[in-house]
């Protein structure tokens, strides 16, 4: 395989840099050819497209985002879309293809690859974490660790006024980051899109905090199971706690990357180019049990992936 073609999608997710760079100088290091793929599936469609080289990734490790740029292609999900995006595949002369993103560009590459059979692998890329077929997706930890700097941030407040906090999180409709960050945050309660909850029992857990002496409080409320807004009125009314709302919005997706995200960028970028190298026509590559590796990209598309329970149960004992 001569020349590979690299493109982000979808949502931004820091360490795609780390991802791009690695697939850009493992080519590179093998005598291949990298062209970069401007704006996901939408510059695929228009030929928005140059050819990489050492230098162009140089700097990036360290920084949010992705330099590719990225979009949401609602033509790439038609059939006369694709049709425009195989033209550029034959103009530019690719032989394999590195998609990296979430579920909806995995599904995009997926139909690519059944319709005109170039060889392609998906790196899960995604604040989220919602991707089936890997622990971990490229993002959740610097989302998660901006998620926790957030809620310390409001403690602070929260402490000297004696007040409540709802934090709204993104995650779409699962609890990941929710999950994650509310039991590193030491949040009272976490609310979750995947488990039943009743705002009832939130209040009564608040109110047994509050008469043993409690002078704040903070409750992290995934997106997908509830506005943060709307759970704070109903607390509000039940309680009569003065009570503040933050939705973190995109400020989770931004900042530079953690260790861990630029590490799981470099190892799995590396590790698509070195799948396409050897062959394979219609892969992604995760991490299981701490150990990445190339599976059937089916199984990054097929059922929901579950939260830890364990963890959720762990959240609820230690924030009593
Ligand atoms: O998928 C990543 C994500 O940040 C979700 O958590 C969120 O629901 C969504 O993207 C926001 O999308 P947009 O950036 O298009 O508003």
């Amino acid at each position: 395989m001569q020349r590979i073609g690299v493109l982000t999608s979808g949502g931004d997710a820091p360490g795609m840099n780390a991802a791009i760079r690695a697939v850009v100088r493992k080519a590179i290091y093998h005598g291949m050819e990298v062209i970069g793929i401007k704006r996901g599936f939408a510059g695929f469609i228009e030929g928005d497209m140059e050819p990489m080289q050492v230098g162009s990734v140089a700097d990036i490790i360290q920084r949010g985002g992705t330099i590719l740029r990225t979009a949401r292609s609602e033509e790439f999900t038609t059939r006369a879309g694709r049709a425009r995006a195989y033209a550029n595949v034959e103009r530019f002369g690719l032989q394999g293809l590195v998609v990296i993103g979430g579920d909806g560009s995995f599904e995009g590459a997926r139909r690519f690859h059944e319709e005109y059979g170039l060889p392609v692998v998906c790196i899960p890329g995604t604040i989220d974490n919602d991707i089936p077929g890997t622990d971990m997706t490229i993002g959740f930890d610097t989302a998660v660790n901006n998620a926790v700097d957030a809620i310390n941030k409001i403690r602070d407040t929260a402490t000297s006024h004696e007040r409540l906090f709802i934090v709204e999180v993104m995650g779409r409709n699962t609890g990941f980051i929710a999950l994650e960050a509310g039991l590193a945050g030491g949040a009272e309660s976490i609310l979750l899109p995947e488990l039943p909850f009743s705002v009832e029992e939130v209040c009564d857990r608040l109110m047994r905090g509050y008469r043993r002496g409690k002078l704040h409080s903070v409750i992290v409320v995934a997106e997908g199971a509830a506005s943060g807004l709307e759970i704070g009125r109903q607390i509000k009314q039940i309680t009569g706690f003065d009570t503040k709302v933050t939705v973190l919005g995109h400020l989770q997706r931004g900042g530079t990357p953690t260790a861990q995200d630029r590490i799981l960028g470099s190892r799995l970028g590396a590790l698509a180019v070195e799948l396409l190298r050897k062959g394979h026509r219609q892969l992604a590559v995760g991490v299981r049990n701490g150990r990445v590796g190339g599976f059937a990209l089916e199984q990054f598309l097929q059922g929901k992936k579950m939260i830890d329970l364990e963890a959720y149960r762990l959240a609820g004992i230690l924030s009593i």
